[in-house]
C-alpha cells in the first residue's frame, strides 16, 4: 500500500471509507489505546461511547492528527494515510471540533473562519463572508458573520468552530462531546444539526457522547470503548440503551434505575424561600419562591447562566439576599449568612468540587474541614479519632482512596464522594446539591445519583440544582425551572414533561 499525504475523501454511498487500525497508545504507564480498530463510513453518523478515561478523546486526536499512535495506521479506501498533523488531516477531509475551542477570542466569526481556510496572506473579506453566508444556508447553521467571538454564547461559538471546518471541506467531522456544553434545546439544534450533515451533505460524523438520549435520536452505528478496547461495534438500531451502558461500565453495575418516589408526603415543609431576592450587583435574582418537605428533592433546573449559582450562594449564605425571607423549620432567618445557614441544618454541595475542599491536604484532614471544632482537642486536633471519622467515610461511601492521600490527587468521582460524606456525615436536614456528577464517569454518577437518593429517603430535604436533565427527571420530585434570575415555573415530577420543563428553561412557556 502508498503512502500518500493528503488524500482527498471523495467516496459516498455507505462503503466503508476510514479504517483505523489496530492503534496503540501509551502515556507513560497508562495505555490509553490497545489495538483499537474502527470503522467510518461516509453519510453515517457514528457515536462513540465509553467512560470517563476510556479513550474517546485520544484515539480521535490521533486520527485528527493532534497526537500520534505508537503503533497502528489509519487507511483510507485501502490506502495508509500519513496524518502527522491537523493540517493533514483536513487535507485528507477530516476536521474535528474539540471540546476546548480553537477559536480566537477576540476576532469575528469571519476573521477565524479566514483566517482557517487562508490559503494565501491575501484575505479577501468579502468574498468569505459569502461563503460563510452560503455555507450557513446549506447547513442550516446560522451564525452572526461580525460578532466578535468573546461576545457569542457558546452554542454559537460552536457553531462557528462546526461551519469552519465545514467550510475547510471535510467530508468527516468529529464532534467530541459536543453537547456536554449545551442546554437542551441547543442539543437539540445541534442534534438537527448532525442529522443534515448527514443526510443532505454525506458527511460521516463521530459523536462522542455520554448520554443515551442523544445516541438514540442521532446514531446509525454505536462503537464504545472500555479501558482503551472496543468492546462492541453495531449499527444503533440492533442494540439498546441498556446494552450499551452495560458494555461502557461493565458488567458489575449498568444503568441508573428511577428512584422510588413515595407518595407525596403530608409533612410541612422544612424549607421555605418567599419572594427572595438579590441585587443586579450581587448576581439578580427575582421573586424567587419555593417550598421543600423533608424527604423530597426539589430540582433547580435551567440553561447554566440562568441564576442557578446566584441561588445556590444564596443558600451557601456567601450571597446576602435584600428582599423576601428565608425559613427553616418554622424559624425565619435573620439574615442568610453561612453560620446562620449551617447552624440552622443547611448543607451544602457546591457545584465546583475543587474549590470546596483544599487540594494540598489530606483527605482526613477535607473530611472535617467544616466540624474542626468536633475534633479538637486540648491543644491540637485529636487525629486518632479524625483517622477513624475518615476510615468509616471511606467504607461508608466506598471512596477509593487512603486517609493521608492528598485530595487533589483523586479522581472526581472520589473527590465527590469525599464532598459527599462530608455533607452528609453531619445529617443536614437540608441539603443543597450543586451539579453533583459533572464531569463524572457512568459508574460514579451513578453512585452519587443513589446517595442522594439515599439521604432523601432518610428524611433530608433535598434542593438539587443540576444543568442535567436527565439527572434532574431520574432524582426529583417537583423540578422548579429557573430562567433570567426568577424561578418561572414548578412542575410535578409526574406532570413534569421533558418538553415543558424545555419551554420554561427556554424562556417561551408562560
Ligand atoms: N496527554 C496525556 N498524558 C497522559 N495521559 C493521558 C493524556 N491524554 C490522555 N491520557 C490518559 O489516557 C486515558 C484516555 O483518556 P481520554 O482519551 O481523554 O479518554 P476519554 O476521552 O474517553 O475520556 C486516560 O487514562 C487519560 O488519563
Ligand atoms: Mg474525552
Amino acid at each position: 500500500m502508498n503512502s500518500v499525504e493528503g488524500v482527498a475523501i471523495a467516496s459516498r454511498g455507505g462503503a466503508p471509507s476510514i479504517f483505523l487500525r489496530n492503534i496503540t497508545k501509551a502515556f507513560g504507564e497508562t495505555i490509553a489505546l490497545s489495538d483499537v480498530s474502527l470503522d467510518l463510513r461516509a453519510g453515517e453518523v457514528h457515536a462513540l461511547l465509553g467512560e470517563n478515561g476510556a479513550g474517546k478523546t485520544t484515539l480521535m486526536k490521533i486520527l485528527y492528527g493532534l497526537s500520534q499512535p505508537d503503533s497502528g495506521q489509519i487507511e483510507a479506501d485501502g490506502v495508509v494515510l500519513k496524518i502527522e498533523s491537523p493540517r493533514d488531516a483536513r487535507a485528507a477531509g477530516i476536521g474535528m471540533v474539540t471540546q476546548h475551542f480553537s477559536l480566537v477570542k477576540n476576532m469575528t466569526v469571519i476573521e477565524n473562519i479566514a483566517l482557517a481556510s487562508a490559503k494565501t496572506f491575501a484575505i479577501d473579506l468579502a468574498k468569505v463572508r459569502a461563503e460563510i453566508v452560503a455555507a450557513s444556508a446549506r447547513f442550516g447553521l446560522d451564525v452572526p458573520p461580525d460578532a466578535v467571538i468573546a461576545s457569542l454564547p457558546i452554542a454559537l461559538q460552536q457553531r462557528v468552530e462546526i461551519l469552519k471546518a465545514l467550510m475547510s471541506g471535510c467530508s468527516y467531522l468529529i464532534l467530541d462531546e459536543p453537547t456536554a456544553v449545551l442546554g437542551p434545546n441547543d442539543i437539540d439544534s445541534l442534534l438537527e444539526v448532525i442529522r443534515r450533515l448527514r443526510s443532505d451533505a454525506g458527511i460521516g460524523i463521530v459523536l462522542i457522547s455520554h448520554k443515551m438520549a442523544e445516541i438514540e435520536k442521532v446514531a446509525d452505528r454505536v462503537s464504545v470503548l472500555r479501558r482503551g478496547q472496543v468492546v462492541s461495534s453495531s449499527l444503533a438500531n440492533g442494540i439498546t440503551s441498556k446494552e450499551l451502558v452495560t458494555l461502557m461500565v461493565g458488567e458489575q453495575q449498568s444503568g441508573a434505575e428511577q428512584r422510588q418516589r413515595s407518595a407525596s408526603p403530608s409533612q410541612s415543609p422544612i424549607l421555605v424561600l418567599e419572594s427572595v431576592g438579590v441585587s443586579r450587583e450581587a448576581g439578580g435574582l427575582s421573586d424567587i419562591s419555593f417550598t421543600v418537605r423533608p424527604g423530597e428533592i426539589l430540582g433547580i433546573a435551567g440553561v447554566s447562566g440562568n441564576g442557578q449559582t446566584e441561588l445556590v450562594n444564596v443558600l451557601s449564605g456567601t450571597t446576602q439576599i435584600d428582599s423576601g425571607t428565608i425559613t427553616v423549620e418554622g424559624h425565619q432567618l435573620g439574615s442568610n449568612t453561612p453560620q446562620s445557614l449551617m447552624r440552622a441544618g443547611v448543607g451544602i454541595l457546591g457545584e465546583d468540587r475543587h474549590a470546596s475542599a483544599v487540594h494540598a491536604l489530606q483527605v482526613v484532614e477535607n473530611l472535617i474541614l467544616d466540624c474542626v471544632e468536633k475534633f479538637a482537642g486540648k491543644f491540637q486536633l485529636r487525629r486518632k479519632e479524625m483517622l477513624n471519622h475518615c476510615e468509616s467515610a471511606i467504607t461508608q461511601f466506598e471512596i477509593k482512596a487512603n486517609p493521608k492521600q492528598a485530595f487533589g490527587t483523586l479522581s472526581g468521582g472520589n473527590m465527590q464522594k469525599v464532598l459527599l460524606a462530608r455533607l452528609f456525615s453531619r445529617k443536614p436536614k437540608v441539603a443543597i446539591i450543586s451539579q453533583p456528577t459533572r464531569g463524572l464517569d457512568v459508574m460514579a454518577t451513578n453512585y452519587v445519583r443513589s446517595l442522594i437518593a439515599q439521604a432523601s429517603k432518610q428524611g433530608t430535604a433535598v434542593v438539587l440544582v443540576s444543568e442535567d436533565l436527565d439527572e434532574i427527571l431520574e432524582l426529583a420530585d417537583r423540578v422548579a425551572v429557573m430562567y433570567r434570575g426568577s424561578v418561572v415555573g414548578i412542575v410535578d415530577h409526574t406532570a413534569a414533561s421533558r418538553e415543558s420543563i424545555g419551554e420554561l428553561m427556554a424562556g417561551i412557556a408562560k
